[in-house]
């Protein structure tokens, strides 16, 4: 299957499952589950999601057993988004091509709908999720709160904070990125790996495979928010030098980072080297990745 077709009927069965496992928007009180889906099903590229269901798939596995690690993983990528535009953090007012959530709802709101999003994770993996011989489903709740918590998302958005406005080594840099980005995109493939019940090489590969892909992702989000236009971000552009983050651009300079970035990915496509054939689709979503910024 082409990438282009592989990204759309996986997202579709993304969005489905998340359907099914969130409450409608009538359910009471109406207010927080309109909150939950305004942001959840505001375009985001899916990106997590489709990586776990690629990785079950590497792993020899069926994506339909990943679809509820999947939705989980999603469910927190967008609760850390919803808060990482909180205006007491980023201070953000467009998101996915749409007013951020708080902007919508309020911030009370928007912050309750985080912290459901984040809630609603556990709930789907612990009651939809099958786990596998080597994985059982403590596993696997266990890798999706220890990647989301204070050591590593978490750890990353307040180092990400306290950062602002200093002159931070290239060292303290990378934690950030590694621990606000990579460690849940790290923790998507790993799951992925995981419904399929892979070995433990393969799982090391995986885990290879998503901390490179996951810091060359963030590393390009950097770039892109200096070179690319808000419509086309669908957030507001050029919001971290205003803010005056710590970022690779600001740091290394748009070049090194660029070359960075392919130097992560060219990392990235090397751990791949043991699923042969079966690794193609996340090669493809590897090098469609690096071409975003130009
Ligand atoms: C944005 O992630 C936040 C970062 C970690 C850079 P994405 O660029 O994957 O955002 P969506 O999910 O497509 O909106
Ligand atoms: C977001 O990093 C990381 C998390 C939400 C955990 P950014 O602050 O760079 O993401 P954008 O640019 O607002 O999407
Ligand atoms: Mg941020
Ligand atoms: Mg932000
Ligand atoms: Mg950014």
């Amino acid at each position: 299957m082409i990438l282009k077709d592989y990204l759309k009927e996986r997202g579709a069965a993304v969005d489905k499952a998340l359907d099914r496992y969130l409450p409608k928007a009538t359910v009471k009180p109406p207010t927080i589950h309109k909150a939950m889906r305004y942001s959840l099903f505001a375009g985001g590229k899916r990106l997590r999601p489709i990586l776990t269901l690629a990785a079950a798939e590497a792993a020899g596995g069926d994506y339909k057993a990943a679809l509820p690690l999947a939705a989980a993983v999603e469910c927190v990528h967008t609760y850390s988004l919803i808060h990482d535009d909180l205006p007491c953090m980023d201070n953000d007012d467009y998101r996915r091509g749409r007013l951020t959530n708080h902007k919508v709802f309020g911030e009370a709101i928007a912050i309750l709908a985080g912290d459901a999003l984040l809630t609603q994770a556990f709930e789907i993996i612990a009651s939809e999720a099958a786990g596998t011989p080597r994985y059982p489903v403590a596993t696997l709740v266990r890798e999706l709160a220890h990647a989301a918590g204070s050591r590593y998302l978490i750890a990353g958005q307040v180092a990400d904070l306290e950062g602002e406005g200093k002159k931070i080594s290239l060292k303290e840099l990378r934690f950030i990125h590694e621990c606000k980005t990579a460690a849940l995109l790290t923790c998507a493939i790993r799951l992925g790996g995981m419904s399929a019940n892979a070995t433990p090489a393969k799982l090391k590969a995986l885990t290879d495979f998503g901390q490179a892909l996951g810091l060359a992702f963030q590393v390009i989000d950097d770039i892109l928010d200096v070179t690319q236009t808000s419509e086309k971000l669908g957030k507001s552009a050029g919001k971290d030098v205003a803010a005056q983050k710590a970022t690779y651009p600001s740091l290394l300079g748009l070049e090194k980072s660029r070359k960075e970035a392919q130097r992560l990915t060219h990392a990235a496509l090397a751990a791949l080297k043991p699923f042969g054939k079966k690794g193609d689709t996340l090669r493809a979503i590897a090098e469609y990745l690096l071409q975003r910024d130009y």
